[in-house]
């Protein structure tokens, strides 16, 4: 952990806004990863209308939704930033392909970690390599696994200060946001879609069901991918 990476780790702080302009006043290398959820679709609306030098990069999975392309394309045209794209690689893709079939993931946990790990965790290790803050849009709301997170963590695996700056946000405030600014958003959230991954691991979810219940819904698991599953 580097001397920058410790202090950033010791702020305190109430408001996403001034936290983002607190962090690139102390470090030069800050990345922020969407996927075009309607809390990144707000931090990437916070960044660009501050002008804040924080790069931007989303993980193209190869397994994505129509809706999340279309509003991908919305959110460069609108806030004219370039969103660095990462893909996952292409050998790994063909050998997991090739020797188990496309829906290898519904078979057991195992291979939908196998899938996970080629399509988002190592372009995700590319995409935070020589940086020394990572911004995500992860709630406490979203999850009783991620109520007992932190909105400042070290990733030990990544080497790196993450920061979760909308983490304390309710859903009624994330709604608020986008209706003030204007912010484009993903239609299938409309559709019951609070959370939104990869088109065959993600359905509605039913009234009453927890915001992730529509992630890996045959799976009786922590819901998580491995991006944001330290233990
Ligand atoms: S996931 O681990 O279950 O896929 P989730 O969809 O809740 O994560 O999103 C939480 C945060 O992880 C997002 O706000 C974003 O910062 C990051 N994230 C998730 N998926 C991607 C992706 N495909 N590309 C870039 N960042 C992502
Ligand atoms: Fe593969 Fe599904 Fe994980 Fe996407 S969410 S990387 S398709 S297992």
């Amino acid at each position: 952990m580097t001397r920058i990476q410790e202090d950033i780790l010791g702020l305190s702080f109430e408001e996403a806004d001034s936290i983002l302009k607190t962090i690139t006043q102390i470090s030069d290398k800050i990345v922020f990863s969407t996927s075009f959820g309607k809390e990144d679709q707000v931090i990437t609306h916070m960044i660009t209308s501050n002008q804040l030098p924080i790069d931007i990069f989303t993980l193209d999975t190869g397994r994505l939704f129509e809706e999340t392309y279309a509003v991908f394309d919305r959110t460069v045209k609108k806030y004219k930033k370039k969103i660095k794209t990462y893909y996952p690689n292409r050998d790994a893709v063909e050998e997991m392909v090739s020797k188990s079939g496309p829906y290898s993931f519904y078979e057991n946990v195992e291979a939908r970690k196998t899938c996970c790990a080629i399509r988002k965790i190592e372009p995700l290790k590319r995409a935070l390599s020589g940086q020394e803050v990572w911004i995500t849009g992860l709630r406490q709301a979203q999850s009783s696994y991620r109520n007992q997170m932190t909105p400042v963590e070290w990733d030990e695996s990544n080497q790196i200060v993450k920061i979760h700056p909308l983490f304390y946000w309710p859903d009624d405030k994330i709604e608020a946001y986008i209706n003030v600014f204007n912010v484009p958003v993903n239609t299938l959230h409309a559709k019951n879609f609070p959370s939104i991954g990869c088109s065959p691991c993600t359905r509605a979810i039913m009234p009453g069901e927890d915001n992730r219940a529509g992630r890996w819904w045959w799976e009786n698991s922590k819901k998580e991918c491995g991006l944001h599953q330290t233990k």
